[in-house]
């Protein structure tokens, strides 16, 4: 039997919810959860009722920790590359849904996890939300779109710090530059969602789904190289020892010695 890791339920009228559900492993992204969300994600395609997705996940500490470090530690870099690739198709096609995506951030938010909630329309966080891009940590850069969106998002010069930082930032810092449309209180996140999401779904659901497409076309420069380059990069890394150190000093919980001679 199939473990559901990904779930599919109608809120309300014209609102839809995905939840990713794997709170052991804080939401971790591996093949079997992006399989189930790709699945999910090509029916919401054809679906003309919703006007809005509402994506959140199980469990309070973590939206989606990234990636799963577990799977990735024995990658090639052929299957890094294809890896990263599978995630930035799906990736895209959530950017490309025709309703809107909002993103429910109630705790971390790294890696894959916050390359995620880029992925989607906007996102809205709790006070307890956490954001960053620590693959610098394990040896790696994000591979799912991080490097083209946080760009995006936050300018080269800023999105640069965040990802060789490894930093962790606040939902208030997220926020105040621009990351994040809202930061509320974590008791009231699922309800300040829903309260956006019927907002929009009590408009014109021809009209959502235009004005979706308009605004992104106004935000289409930059294309396929940059992601087709960073699934490149992210492959090379798999080459060398360094993302060995990082990949099992995380799964050894330990800290990573890049210094140490030979790598
Ligand atoms: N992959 C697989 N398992 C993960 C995971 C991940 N990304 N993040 C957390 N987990 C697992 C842990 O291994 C642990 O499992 P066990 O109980 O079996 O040991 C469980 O989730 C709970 O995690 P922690 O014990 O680490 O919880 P914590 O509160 O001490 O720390 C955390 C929380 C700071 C989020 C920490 O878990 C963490 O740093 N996670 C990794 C974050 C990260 O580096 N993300 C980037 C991944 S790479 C990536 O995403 C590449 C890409 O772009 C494609």
């Amino acid at each position: 039997m199939t473990t559901t890791l990904v779930h599919f339920f109608e809120l309300q009228k014209g609102v839809g919810v995905l939840e990713i559900i794997r709170p052991d492993a804080l939401n971790a992204l591996n093949t079997s959860v992006l399989q189930q969300l790709s699945a999910h994600i090509a029916s919401l395609t054809r679906n003309q009722n919703l006007s809005v997705v509402i994506l959140k996940s199980s469990g309070d500490k973590a939206f989606v920790a990234g990636a799963d470090i577990k799977e990735m530690l024995d990658f090639s870099p052929t299957q890094a590359f294809e890896f990263s690739r599978h995630g930035q198709s799906i990736f895209k096609s959530i950017s490309e849904l025709p309703q809107i995506v909002i993103a429910q951030v109630q705790g971390f938010a790294l890696g894959g996890g916050l390359e995620l909630a880029l992925a989607a329309d906007f996102i809205v966080a709790s006070q307890k939300a956490k954001f960053g891009l620590p693959e610098v940590g394990l040896g790696l850069i994000p591979g799912f779109g991080g490097t083209q969106r946080l760009v995006k998002r936050l300018g080269l010069a800023r999105a640069l710090e965040w990802t060789t930082s490894a930093e962790k930032y606040t939902a208030q810092v997220a926020y105040e530059l621009g990351l994040v449309n809202r930061v509320v209180e974590p008791e009231q996140l699922a309800s300040a969602v829903e309260t956006i999401a019927n907002a929009i779904a009590a408009q014109g659901p021809r009209a959502i789904r235009a004005a979706k497409r308009a605004a992104q076309a106004a935000d289409s420069s930059g294309g396929e190289l940059g992601y087709e380059f960073e699934a490149q990069l992210f492959a090379s890394c798999f080459s060398g020892a360094e993302s060995k150190e990082g990949l099992s000093a995380f799964v050894e919980k330990r800290k990573p010695d890049f210094r140490a001679s030979g790598r």
